[in-house]
């Protein structure tokens, strides 16, 4: 039987260590805010900004909520941005990813001061990762260090094969498991002979963004299976349609070929937030 990471317990753990930091941290006079801007009203992004929000309120943050509507200008959001960043009372920024196609999100990116840039997403950020310096860690990949750290998963000297290149998910998770002394391999859907080399895998971290795409036969036996995918299916049981979340494995047919594997949903998912908690907290020290 594999280990199943309970990425829902243990962000609740990291959750309660920050509220407890938090609570510390005011003592001392020290408060945090974060600025959390949405740009429309995407459903999806919807329930993730309040989940956000929400996280914020469990560990004693204050959330300054902005909803900007659909035909919200570029330079507008911009301006926003820019006054955010003065603020000495905004700790941190969050824009809400995907924007509007009139609105370019790199620009959007880049103009959030590093220091605020609590997603990890500017450019010095992400170069500060790749020579191996402080700054803000992309929420993702930092919780999955997290789940394979707390659930007793080492990393040194394995052969990791991470799925995906998305400057969100793949890259940095990459370098992330490097700074832990893995061996990284980085392979995409053009890679070829992906499955003889997934098969290499002491670590398989899959963000490809294909529903149910890795099967058992990407699989080394014993190996540990990160499912970083959400997907969300529709099946008709007995008549009746059921919505289902999915991730990019298999996971019936792959859980019984590792070692611990992370469902979905209840895996890496719910990491993201108290990354991003983390990244808050640390904002105040
Ligand atoms: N959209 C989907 N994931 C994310 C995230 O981690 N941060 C932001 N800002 N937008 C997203």
């Amino acid at each position: 039987m594999p280990q199943i990471i309970d990425g829902k317990k243990i962000s609740q753990e990291i959750k309660d260590e920050l509220k407890e930091k938090v609570a510390a941290l005011k003592q001392e006079g020290k408060e945090a805010a974060l600025a959390v801007i949405q740009v429309g009203d995407d459903p999806a992004s919807g329930v993730y900004v309040n989940n956000k929000k929400k996280a914020c309120a469990y560990i004693g943050i204050r959330s300054l909520s902005y909803e900007l509507p659909e035909d919200t200008t570029e330079q507008e959001l911009l301006d926003l941005v820019e006054t955010l960043n003065r603020d000495d009372s905004v700790n941190g920024i969050l824009v809400q990813l995907p924007l509007p196609e009139h609105i370019d999100e790199d620009k959007v990116i880049r103009t959030i001061s590093p220091q605020k840039d609590v997603d990890g997403f500017h450019p010095e950020n992400v170069g500060r990762l790749v020579i191996g310096e402080k700054g803000f860690v992309s929420c993702t990949p930092a919780g999955i260090i997290q789940l394979l750290k707390r659930s007793g998963i080492s990393i040194e000297g394995k052969h990791c094969v991470v799925v995906g290149r998305s400057n969100i998910v793949g890259k940095p998770m990459a370098l992330l498991m490097l700074r832990e002394n893995a061996t990284v391999t980085i392979a995409h859907s053009k890679t070829v002979g992906l499955k003889e080399l997934c098969r290499q895998a002491d670590i398989l971290i899959v963000a490809i963004g294909k529903p149910r795409f890795i099967t058992a036969e990407y699989i080394k036996e014993g190996a540990v299976v990160i499912d970083v995918g959400i997907h969300r299916e529709e099946k008709i049981i007995d008549g009746k349609t059921v919505k289902k979340l999915c991730g990019d494995v298999k996971y019936d047919e792959v859980a019984e070929h590792t070692s611990a594997i992370t469902p979905v949903p209840g895996g890496v998912g719910p990491m993201t937030i108290a990354m991003l908690m983390n990244n808050c907290v640390e904002t105040m020290l």
